[in-house]
């Protein structure tokens, strides 16, 4: 006989909490109550002097947690693009272009988990928790073709607790003649049922745990008719579904949509309606600035998915042009394009291509004033603070989560990790952990530079 569930009451958190509130600002909440309502929104947020964290200090109110000395909590990570079936093979065959690591490994990937039931359920279950693992709170997915096997996708996302979009992916055209929808109507009426069965399989479950919801995916301009884009645009139109797809993402697959086309993908996708505010597209490697601004004024997020790009895009993401256009970006891992699923990695790739970038404008202006001509003095790096508004409230926004998503605010869900600082006396670990495994730590008062230490993963302590 399974357990009656626990009954559920308000919760109360009392430590150390870090967010960021907006690009580049880190706040630290220094021994801060954070309680939280029964549907897991923060009720209310305040400092040890005030009356009512005074009141829980004294045991008139029950502290569920006691964020340990040494730790804190920061809000969970979001990932805005994952393909969820190419977990299998994560980094691999990335010697490849895009269109002939497609051909040659992503199709095939996924038409394998298509056609074995257990192989999905297994490989599903196991990104669902290292996504936790990783401090992944909320994530963004692309799928397969066959329906099942993304309602695998879905439950378990549900079973883990994750918030997470689901994408049935549609394709009415592909290299691969085993692994393609047979025509654009068919195709349509695949995603529409498909969100239909997601969103009943969601409304079953407690009204607190329907964090999952289906999203439309033409998986790209190449793989998509003009019919079947244009019919997921009127699909989301007349339902209010999120949208996601790849967008200007390579230098083959642009050559081929011009070529194909005689436009760019921008165009496509705009002209299908399928640009709006509920909208996530990945890459936007080869947008120039008005087309970024563009991109602002029709309110569609975009994924930034740096490593991938390295790989596959020969064209670094103008990240920072972008955040100046206010355009709303957050991180994706790109799963299979990159090695792991860790976020981390992600804040820490975007950093170092935002480097590159700027490096190249510092020598493209010297040698342009030999020549008398200035290229510009716009920085264009991010740091780490950026990179983390980035993967959490930047994420949030991008997704259109809940109002403060991100942040530790009134009225936010209490979406939140905890972090283990530095063990100086046995030099072990930093990282996520689970948040009520809690072990001992060192005592001291959070700053912000011991939150840096962290994000650079920096084992001794050097002061
Ligand atoms: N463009 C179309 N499909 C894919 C994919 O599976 N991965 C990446 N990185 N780009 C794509
Ligand atoms: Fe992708």
């Amino acid at each position: 006989m399974s357990k009656p569930p626990k009954p559920r009451r308000p919760s109360a958190f009392f430590g150390d909490f870090v967010h960021c509130t907006s690009l580049g600002e880190v706040e630290i909440l220094h021994d801060h109550l954070v309680v939280v309502n029964i549907d897991g929104f923060i009720e209310s947020v305040e400092p040890s002097s005030s009356e009512k964290c005074q009141r829980y200090l004294k045991g008139e109110g029950d502290i569920e947690c006691m964020i340990p000395q040494g730790c804190f909590t920061i809000p969970t990570f979001c990932d805005l693009h994952l393909h969820a079936p190419q977990f299998l093979y994560q980094g691999t065959g990335l010697h490849l272009s895009l269109m002939e690591w497609l051909n040659e490994y992503a199709f095939k990937a996924e038409e394998r988990i298509d056609g074995d039931e257990i192989l999905s359920k297994k490989v599903y279950k196991r990104l669902a928790r290292r996504l936790i693992e990783n401090g992944t709170g909320a994530v963004v997915l692309f799928g397969t073709i066959r329906e099942e096997t993304n309602l695998i996708l879905a439950e378990a996302m549900l079973e883990a607790g994750l918030r997470a979009y689901v994408g049935k992916l549609s394709m009415d055209k592909s290299s691969r003649e085993t692994y393609i929808e047979s025509s654009a109507k068919q195709a349509l009426s695949s995603a529409s049922s498909f969100a239909d069965r997601c969103e009943e399989l969601v409304r079953k479950k407690p009204q607190h745990k329907r964090l999952v919801k289906p999203i439309l995916t033409p998986r790209f301009v190449p793989t998509c008719s003009d019919e079947l884009l244009k019919g997921l645009g009127r699909l989301s139109d007349s339902r209010g579904l999120w949208i996601q797809s790849h967008m200007a993402e390579a230098h083959d697959q642009v050559k081929w949509v011009r070529e194909e086309r005689g436009v760019e993908d921008i165009e496509v996708f705009e002209r299908s309606g399928l640009l709006t505010p509920r909208t996530i597209q990945a890459h936007c490697t080869f947008l120039d600035p008005p087309s970024l601004s563009h991109v602002a004024e029709l309110g569609t997020s975009i994924a930034h998915c740096p490593l991938s790009n390295a790989y596959f895009s020969a064209e670094p993401f103008r990240l920072r042009e972008s955040l100046d256009q206010k355009v709303k970006v957050g991180l994706g891992t790109d799963i299979a394009g990159g090695y792991n699923l860790d976020i981390m990695s992600s804040m820490r790739q975007a950093v170092a291509i935002s480097r590159m970038r700027e490096g190249s404008r510092v020598m493209a202006n010297e040698k342009g004033k030999e020549k008398g001509k200035d290229s510009g003095n716009q920085v264009l790096s991010i740091d780490w603070k950026e990179a983390l508004y980035l993967a959490t409230t930047g994420g949030a926004r991008a997704m259109g989560l809940p109002t403060g998503t991100g942040t530790i605010e009134v009225g936010a869900p209490f979406d939140v990790q905890m972090i283990q600082l530095i063990d100086e006396v046995s030099g072990e670990g930093v990282g996520q952990m689970d948040f009520f495994d809690i072990p001992y730590y060192q005592a001291g008062k959070l700053t912000l530079k011991e939150v840096e230490k962290w994000w650079k993963a920096l084992i001794h302590s050097d002061d």
